[in-house]
């Protein structure tokens, strides 16, 4: 028989960074300050990304374009590298991203694309732990969420290779 299951995710808006707990303030703060490392001269769209790691370190990053578009390097994706390339083995509790145009005032979080999404799952479930995500535009709300599998349900894993 047909069962429908509804699937829930706890999403937290702030409607300012003040309001936020001051780690999660300050991680934003340096995905902020990581927006002029961004490299877009394609698509004038600047990424920032921050993270804490399980031993205290903070590192980030910013998204790396190339004329050959399809090359192009996410914020998400340049920063959990950089991370797992400086602290092997070391887990990441949170995530800070942060946009910013050339072209326009983004008044609205950016969530992370399909493919950082999942990087983000596998870099959760090589660690065992939750990564913490917070996002705001340039202005406006900032949206937190507990866990990264929360913007990925169903996500293709590495239990299906076992
Ligand atoms: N971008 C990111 O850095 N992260 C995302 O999750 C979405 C897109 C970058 C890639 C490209 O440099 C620019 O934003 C426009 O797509």
């Amino acid at each position: 028989m047909m069962k429908e299951k509804l699937l829930h995710i706890a999403l937290r808006i702030y409607d300012a960074k003040e309001e936020l707990p001051t780690p999660d303030a300050e991680l934003l703060e340096e995905a902020k300050a990581a927006l002029s490392k961004s490299y877009s001269p394609y698509s004038k769209f600047q990424v920032g990304a921050a993270v804490r790691l399980a031993n205290g370190a903070v590192l980030s990053g910013a998204n790396q374009e190339n004329a050959s578009y399809p090359m192009c390097l996410c914020a998400e994706q340049v920063t959990l590298a950089t991370a797992a390339s400086l602290h092997p083995g070391v887990a990441i509790e949170s995530i800070a991203i942060t946009v910013r145009s050339q072209l326009k005032t983004i008044t609205a979080p950016a969530s992370p694309c399909g493919a950082c999404r999942q990087v983000l799952c596998e870099t959760e479930s090589r660690h065992h732990q939750p990564i913490r995500i917070i996002l705001q535009g340039e202005t406006g709300p900032v949206f937190t969420l507990e866990k990264a599998g929360d913007l990925m349900p169903l996500s293709f894993d590495g239990s299906f290779l076992e």
